[in-house]
């Protein structure tokens, strides 16, 4: 490097230190703050944890810290918890409190700002998409009106989503290779759950794998979470003012976005629209997601912008954290073949050989309820769940947390911490017929939250 040009990066960056120093001296209201490792000036102490927040660095920062600390990620502050009482504080007590998500860059693009369901602040709108959305996609009713076609309209002509797992059996049956060279199964449950919820969104499905469609969405699905998952953009979001060097990788984001937008208008909402002008549902069980959300734009309660951004909203949350727990079940049940005899053989005695399973049929088999407890336990599909963020100032476990700080619950800690359960690092679906059998899918234990999807409303 050119000499000068060193002493003159030297110069700006010690500059920038003192200016930082000062400001935060002055600026710096006093909050009895959660403990953590000491922050430098600007990096505060990123280059100490580094990029790789995962849930097993959390949990060894909290054996440290203990069950709340606070890490300074250049002007962020990031507040990670570790038990279950403030898991409950976080997630229920002081829901509201902590109700909004934090937002950057990435996400901005994303969700236009917010003006999706999950990214929004606490407020009227956080308020009115969840109650729109609650009807839609998130009561009992949803499972049950897709559940068969038995069940479903006749007019229906697509299969639901016992019919979708019945065909998924049939086809790796069907194929030779599933018994010799073996197959990638996620391919194949990938299109289940595309459709599953294609289903309960558009009433519209896939034919098979190669449909070039369900590819497209896929590849701009798996775009857009690479994109907002990545560690590589975080010094832009740590430290503002290095932002301008995001340019490149916000301009892809754009285009990701633009692309997945445009694709989810002119293929399902416009194509639903149409159906509806020429035929529409002359019932509320025909009705499918999408024509409720678009009768509350029709209502001007919603924007058109809105109802496009809540799709993008359940093309993220719904389908590949449903397909990684799948995944995960199936996993372990061939990893644990006396796991997997065992569910056999409760399948075999209480509903006969080679019955297929339906959903009232669950509920009769409490072997398989605790294989399903299990799984997501030891696998987590999103274990440090979605960051929240409080809007105002607030106080948690004794301590303030300062307006605006990330708010991490470590879920996967909670679920693992040998402190509280019984050799957590085995999988034994038995723990919840024996020790555990009090925890159920209702949420009642904040060890063991991510079992339930409960949108707050
Ligand atoms: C096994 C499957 C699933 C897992 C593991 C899972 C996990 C999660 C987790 C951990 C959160 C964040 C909770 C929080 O931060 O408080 C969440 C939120 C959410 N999930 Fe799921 N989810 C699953 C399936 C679904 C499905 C099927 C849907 C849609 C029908 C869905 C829609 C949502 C939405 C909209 C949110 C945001 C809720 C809010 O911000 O209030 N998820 N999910």
């Amino acid at each position: 490097m050119d000499p000068v040009l060193l002493q003159k990066t030297l110069f700006a960056l010690f500059l920038a230190i003192v200016t930082a120093i000062i400001v935060s001296k002055l600026r710096g209201k006093k909050f009895k703050l959660p403990p953590g490792p000491l922050p430098v000036p600007i990096f505060g102490n990123w280059l100490e944890v580094g990029d790789d927040l995962n849930h097993g660095n959390l949990a060894e920062l909290a054996k440290k810290f203990g069950d709340i600390f606070l890490l300074r990620m250049g002007q962020r502050n990031l507040v990670v918890v570790s038990s279950p009482e403030l898991a409950k504080e976080v997630l229920l007590t002081q829901g509201v409190e902590f109700g909004s998500r934090t937002r950057n860059v990435v996400f901005d693009i994303f969700t236009g700002k917010g003006q999706d369901m999950v990214f929004t602040v606490y407020g009227e709108h956080w308020r009115k998409i969840r109650r729109i959305m609650t009807v839609p996609f998130f009561t009992n009713k949803v499972v049950q009106q897709y559940r068969s076609n038995l069940i479903r309209a006749q007019t229906f002509a697509r299969h639901a989503w016992e019919e979708e797992a019945a065909r998924v059996v049939d086809d790796v049956k069907n194929n030779p290779e599933a018994s010799t060279t073996g197959i990638v199964l996620r391919r194949r449950l990938q299109l289940m759950m595309y459709n599953n919820m294609y289903r309960i969104m558009f009433d519209r499905g896939f034919e098979s794998e190669d449909d070039p469609l369900f590819n497209k969405l896929k590849a701009l699905n798996g775009k857009r979470s690479r994109l907002a998952q990545s560690f590589e953009y975080n010094y832009g979001d740590f430290i503002p003012i290095l932002r301008p060097f995001l340019r490149g990788y916000l301009k892809i984001c754009k285009e990701v976005k633009e692309r997945r937008l445009q694709l989810f208008k002119d293929y399902f909402i416009e194509e639903r629209k149409k159906l509806a002008r020429t035929k529409p549902p002359s019932n509320n069980e025909l009705k499918c997601a999408i024509d409720h959300i678009l009768d509350a734009q029709q209502k001007g309660e919603i924007s058109e912008d809105n109802v496009l951004y809540i799709v993008e909203n359940i093309n993220v949350a719904a389908i590949e954290t449903t397909l990684w727990s799948i995944e995960w079940a199936i996993a372990e049940l061939v990893n644990h073949p006396e796991v997997q005899k065992k569910l056999r053989q409760e399948l075999d005695m209480v509903l006969g050989k080679e019955h297929q399973i339906t959903e009232p049929d669950t509920h009769k088999l409490p072997y398989l309820q605790a294989v399903i407890k299990e799984t997501p336990r030891l696998r987590m599909a999103i274990p440090l769940l979605v960051p929240h963020m409080n809007l105002y100032d607030a106080k948690l476990g004794g301590y303030e947390i300062p307006a605006e700080s990330k708010v991490l619950v470590n879920a996967w800690w909670l679920a693992n911490n040998p402190a509280q359960w019984k050799n957590p690092e085995e999988f034994r679906p038995e723990r919840f017929l024996e020790e555990e059998s009090h925890v159920e899918p209702s949420g009642n234990d904040f060890r063991h939250y991510t079992i339930v999807l409960k949108p707050r409303a």
